[in-house]
């Protein structure tokens, strides 16, 4: 039964940046993409799902530099390993692009003019460290020097490792190019901005009654920015840069964040191109009006450090373009691994490619999907949960129904009429409408719950008929126990077909075990009768802890993700660090030493967190600093994480702040958090791993 309406969906993943390999947490986003993209489809929308390398900026550019090869020979290099690892992990792109490419050349020009031509342009100088030695303007993380604070040695150039400070490069004492060892110039050089502030009444309401964002981010957006005039957008980077030179402006170049988002629409065009006949137009996806059918629904994933850029930026170009707005930005949290920040020192700095050596993508795939609610908490990869749960649902729940009941049909194949289970075919079948609401909302672990609920009835219904007992009991059972185990597959191939957008590769094998390839969603209301059943082949098998200890090990022992003789202070996969932050919160009055000391920071253990259910935005948490010293702290952290995720975690607490009595209990210190402009969320501190509660912080 197709759709009553077939609607025209185009979903993007945020671009990866060509100079890092994958690693678990960018595939939160790409695996939740796909599985929202393949559920579009099986319910027989026109889907697509588009992405791209991002090719462009100071840090592509230093790195082939330091590897002695063209940017075009690292990206390309990179984009093979991208896409070896993407489609080992079952994701489908439709079409995958770069933002190096002629036809995001030619949009951004269109672009840009759309920009100019409503005068949204303007320029001024901007002084910024230049290497006079390697010749090119340096990002702050390319200086290195004493912190002009603390006098600490050997600090970056926007911020001390030791004392914390935060500063301009130009603040710092002998400060040293990290690219040529060179002592940078305060050079000024010509930008371009986009006066986003003209934009501002737009930007308001389409942030805020657009319906494209969930009510936390557009409240984010209120409170940061939108309360405000909007700052002009600096969008040019003098040569040299690797990107695109601006055609009216020459010596000037896009900066990255401008021809990245331009790079889906350029993906767009290169995946109609390639479908000759099929009548696919850019238009019908982009343009506004002018095409008689209603527009195309646009749905950009991403994390959720980018935010700003897609829901603000980058509605403010469409806008200013006359192209189509987007339907949806859905904004996913971090992943931590088992409670922490991935760490190369833990063994949890997990790339894609060593995860795939030593456990099976599907996986992964579904445990993330067990854990995507469709909010922006973040997601922990416990390892030890991963193992139970993957175990206990996927090889005990599902894959478990046909392995004891398939090969009772090899030779007779399926019942000619599906016989009689008590209902549990047509239950879950009616619970095919709520599992597909959640699919839609992203809620897939609401989507995972109903579907282990049926899993759960159908192998009680397997325990009750004991089919072992019917295949002892000669040809006067034999019908019974090929009506039994008929019942067993029908429900599994059933659950395959609401487990396709998430397991796709195992539908396959389901669908060749029984009734045939799986392509719509349709197929989860009518039981197969009749036809012949494959021999059973183990489809999954149980993760043991030693393949999990042995993945942590690899992950350990792998070679360092930095390139051999790339600076070692050479970040890989955040190569712009936003000036947002700081700008929008600059910094507090000088204060002494002593005044620093004043305050006792220490590291504590978060060992009990709960829900106020009466405070909107408090946990309450249990902390110790060692021995017996326990503390209670309510702390303004709801909502961007959940009291299991912390448990067990260390965080740093204003330790002898004087306690307050709150409304719902005495709070005795402050845990230390970051927030702020350029990303929505609280972000807690946690000390490096090794360190002890109780700990001073000095
Ligand atoms: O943050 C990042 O990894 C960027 N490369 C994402 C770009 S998304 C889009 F705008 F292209
Ligand atoms: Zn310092």
């Amino acid at each position: 039964m197709p759709p009553t309406t077939v609607r025209r969906i185009l979903a993007t993943s945020a671009l990866p940046y060509a100079n890092g390999q994958i690693h678990l947490g960018h595939l939160v986003e790409y695996i939740q993409t796909d599985i929202f993209v393949r559920f579009q489809k099986l319910r027989g929308h026109h889907a697509i799902y588009l992405c791209a390398d991002d090719t462009h900026g100071t840090a592509i550019m230093i790195r082939a530099r330091v590897e002695g090869r063209s940017e075009r020979e690292l990206i390309a290099a990179m984009r093979t390993d991208h896409l070896a690892d993407f489609s080992r992990f079952q994701i489908a792109f439709d079409h995958y692009g770069s933002t190096d490419s002629d036809a995001n050349r030619q949009l951004c020009g269109e672009v840009w003019q759309a920009l100019r031509g409503r005068g949204l342009v303007t320029s001024r100088e901007v002084r910024q460290l230049y290497d006079p030695t390697a010749g090119v303007f340096l990002a702050d993380r390319f200086v290195r020097g004493t912190c002009p604070r603390c006098q600490g040695a050997d600090q970056y150039g926007d911020s001390c490792e030791l004392c914390g400070a935060t500063y301009s490069p130009a603040d710092l004492i002998d400060p040293v190019s990290t690219l040529s060892g060179a002592v940078p110039e305060v050079r000024s050089a010509e930008h371009l901005f986009v006066t986003l502030e003209a934009m501002h009444s737009f930007l308001q309401e389409w942030t805020q009654s657009s319906g494209a964002l969930d009510p936390r981010i557009a409240n984010y957006l209120s409170g940061h920015f939108l309360g405000e005039e909007l700052r002009d957008w600096d969008i040019s980077r003098p040569a040299p840069y690797f990107g695109f030179e601006i055609p009216d402006a020459p010596g000037h170049y896009w900066y990255v964040w401008f021809d990245a988002p331009i790079g889906y629409m350029a993906a767009t065009s290169e995946w109609c191109a390639a479908q000759a006949g099929a009548g696919e137009s850019f238009d019908r996806w982009w343009r506004r009006g002018g095409v008689n059918e209603p527009p195309a629904e646009i749905h950009h994933f991403i994390g959720k450090d980018i935010t700003y850029f897609h829901t603000l930026f980058w509605p403010a170009m469409l806008e200013a373009a006359g192209l189509t707005l987007p339907t949806r930005v859905r904004v996913h949290g971090f992943l931590t691994v088992n409670g922490q920040k991935m760490s190369k020192s833990r063994g949890t700095f997990l790339l894609a490619r060593t995860y795939l050596d030593h456990l099976d993508p599907g996986m992964l795939r579904y445990f993330y999907a067990a854990k995507l609610s469709g909010d922006i908490d973040d997601i922990d990869l416990n390892l030890e949960e991963f193992t139970a749960k993957v175990n206990a649902d996927l090889v005990g729940k599902v894959v478990n129904l046909a392995s004891r009941t398939a090969r009772w049909l090899e030779s007779s194949g399926l019942s000619a009429r599906y016989p009689d289970d008590g209902g549990l075919f047509a239950q879950a079948a009616t619970e095919g409408t709520e599992i597909a609401a959640a699919y839609e909302a992203c809620d897939f672990a609401r989507a995972m719950r109903i579907i282990m609920a049926a899993a759960d009835r159908a192998n009680a219904y397997v325990d009750a008929q004991q089919p072992w007992k019917l295949a002892k009991g000669g040809p006067e059972a034999s019908g019974r126990l090929q009506d039994v185990a008929s019942v067993a597959l029908n429900l599994f191939r059933q659950l395959a077909v609401y487990l396709a957008p998430v397991l796709p590769e195992f539908a396959t094998q389901v669908g060749n075990l029984v009734g045939g390839p799986i392509t719509s969603w349709d197929q989860s209301q009518q039981p197969v009768v009749g036809s012949s059943v494959g021999t059973f082949q183990p489809l999954m098998r149980r993760v043991e802890a030693a393949h999990v200890e042995a993945l942590q090990q690899a992950s350990l022992a792998q070679a360092p993700v930095t390139p051999p003789g790339a600076s070692p202070m050479e970040p890989q996969t955040t190569p712009t660090d936003p000036a947002e932050p700081l700008a929008a919160e600059p910094l507090a009055a000088e204060c002494t030493i002593d005044d620093f000391a004043k305050i006792d920071l220490r590291v504590a253990r978060i060992v009990n967190a709960e829900e106020v259910p009466e405070a909107k935005k408090l946990l309450k948490l249990t902390l110790s600093l060692g021995g017996e010293a326990r503390r209670t702290v309510f702390a303004g952290i709801k909502g961007f994480h959940t009291p299991e995720s912390l448990v067990g975690r260390l965080v740093v607490v204003v330790a002898n702040l004087a306690p307050r009595q709150m409304k719902f209990g005495l709070s005795e210190g402050m845990v230390a958090a970051a927030s702020g402009a350029g990303a929505p969320g609280v972000y807690l501190l946690s000390p490096d791993s090794g360190a002890l509660p109780g700990m001073r912080l000095h």
